[in-house]
């Protein structure tokens, strides 16, 4: 995608608007649920980054890092449905670790969808956890130091 823009942005930022809107279509409501306060309660908080991808100003996809040196947590990673599989996820993902490792992380690691979990090998990360149910669907710890 030739005129796609990554950029970091902060809670305060009118594209976390938008970033909360596509969480809770791609995340949530597919689920059967919308985006609860606990799933927004930490994202001011100063240990959280988070990153959007956008084309022609408008964000279509958005992952966030909890900051716990000299790890990261990845968090709500989601790219719109209509731009999946044309290298978007994988882009915003090596475009945060680039800032992250800036920062000093030195390992990611990611609650991840078994269902995905293809997407997060491709990227770098490997399994380290047994399969476990969390939101009703089955989830997998991955992990990847930088
Ligand atoms: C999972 C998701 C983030 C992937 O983003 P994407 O932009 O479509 O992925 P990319 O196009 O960057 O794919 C990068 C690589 O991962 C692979 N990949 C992508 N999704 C995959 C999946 N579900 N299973 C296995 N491999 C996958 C691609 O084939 C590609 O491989 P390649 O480098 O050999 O071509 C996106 O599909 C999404 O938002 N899904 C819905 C929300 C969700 O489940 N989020 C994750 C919560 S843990």
């Amino acid at each position: 995608m030739t005129d796609l823009i990554i950029k970091q942005y902060e809670s305060a930022d009118p594209l976390y608007c938008q970033a909360c809107s596509l969480r809770e279509r791609l995340l949530r409501e597919p689920l059967g649920m919308r985006l609860r306060e606990v799933d927004v309660q930490y994202d001011g908080h100063p240990n959280m980054m988070h990153f959007a991808a956008l084309v022609g100003g408008q964000l279509i996809a958005t992952v966030s890092f909890w900051i716990k040196m000299p790890g990261a947590e990845l968090r709500q990673m989601c790219v719109d449905s209509t731009a999946q599989g044309l290298n978007v996820g994988a882009s915003i993902i090596a475009h945060a670790e680039e800032e992250l490792k800036r920062y000093g992380v030195s390992m990611i690691r990611a609650h991840a969808r078994v269902s995905v979990v293809g997407f997060y090998q491709k990227s770098g990360f490997f399994d380290v956890s047994q399969h476990e149910e969390h939101l009703g669907i089955p989830h997998v710890w991955v992990e990847k130091y930088l």
